[in-house]
């Protein structure tokens, strides 16, 4: 199984080392500036034996070294400033995000495509547009991500083992994401029995902020470690056919009453992509926040018509 990890930025970097590491795939990382690409893959195709891994990775500028590939996650594109929103980053990273995929299908035309670069829910559905690929081949890695730090802060608050906390986040990447404390649980305790609802409704804002805290603690850049996990997990369920159940953005068709977007829902993760769209049973207001959560995915869906055709 080969990966292509388009951009060799932090996160790019870090999922390859994550993906060779893991001994999920051997992985091909392209990068437009000169020498990146493949200085990083030498340097982690020299800690292999450390590492103790056989895996392949290798770097360039060129899309011929992504031919073959399974599956495509592209990273490339700008990061938040503080202060910056993720939609602030529609005009270049769509414009990016737009060419890459035009460079990826040439080359490797079946491969299943995972998007990173903000703003994802719209750059997911840019890649889709450009690629003509089936809705189960293309999606966007955020709610891996979002449901990570939901828990992780559910792990803090109560001293236990983020491992035993599972959860789910639901909806866009951005402000208007929808974790759902209802649905979570330690070791199967629902954690509205073991965290005062006001609390949890800090820990629920936090969540929503989770990416905004570390732009602001890092200044120059946005988080790399927990969405390059959250990338892992998902190539790991596609190369090894897993049947996972993980959170993705993804185009419904109907599914939750919601037609013609990409946002964050459950879906089952194998070797053809995305093999079922989950549907949890939500509450009104869940439903009225998920529904809100589409809309402003598909304001800035119209903001990039807006912007790519004048
Ligand atoms: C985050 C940015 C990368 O959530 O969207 O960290």
């Amino acid at each position: 199984m080969k990966v292509t990890i388009v951009g060799a930025g932090n996160v790019g970097a870090t999922c390859a080392q994550r993906i060779v590491e893991g001994d999920i795939a051997e992985v091909y990382l392209v990068d437009v500036a000169e020498g990146l690409a493949a200085g990083k893959a030498l340097d982690l195709a020299e800690a292999a034996p450390l590492a103790g891994h056989s895996r392949s990775v290798t770097g360039g500028t060129d899309y011929e070294g992504a031919v073959g590939s399974d599956v495509v996650v592209i990273t490339a594109g700008i990061t938040r400033k503080p202060g910056m929103s993720r939609d602030d980053l529609l005009q270049t990273n769509g414009r990016i995000v737009s060419e890459v995929t035009a460079s990826i299908k040439a080359v490797a035309p079946q491969a299943i495509i995972i998007v990173v670069s903000n703003p994802l829910d719209v750059t997911t559905h840019i890649a889709r547009e450009v690629s003509g690929l089936p809705r189960e081949r293309v999606m966007g890695m955020a709610g891996a991500l979002d449901t990570a730090r939901f828990r992780a802060f559910i792990a803090m608050e109560l001293g236990c083992s983020p491992v035993d906390v599972s959860a789910m986040v639901l909806g866009g990447h951005g402000d208007s994401m929808v974790p759902l404390p209802r649905h979570a649980t330690v070791g199967g305790v629902p954690i509205t029995e073991l965290i005062e609802p006001a609390r949890l409704e800090e820990i629920i804002e936090r969540t929503r902020n989770g990416g905004a805290e570390i732009v602001g603690l890092l200044k120059t850049g946005s988080a790399f470690y927990a969405p390059a996990s959250g990338v892992k997990d998902m190539v790991a369920a596609i190369v090894r056919d897993e049947h996972r159940v993980l959170p993705a953005s993804v185009l419904l068709q109907g599914e939750y009453g919601l037609s013609d977007v990409f946002v964050g829902v459950p879906v089952r993760l194998g070797r053809s992509g995305v093999e079922e769209i989950v549907e949890v049973e939500l509450n009104d207001e869940e439903m009225a926040a998920l529904h809100g959560s589409a809309e402003h995915v598909q304001q800035t869906v119209e903001t990039w018509k807006h912007l790519s055709s004048s």
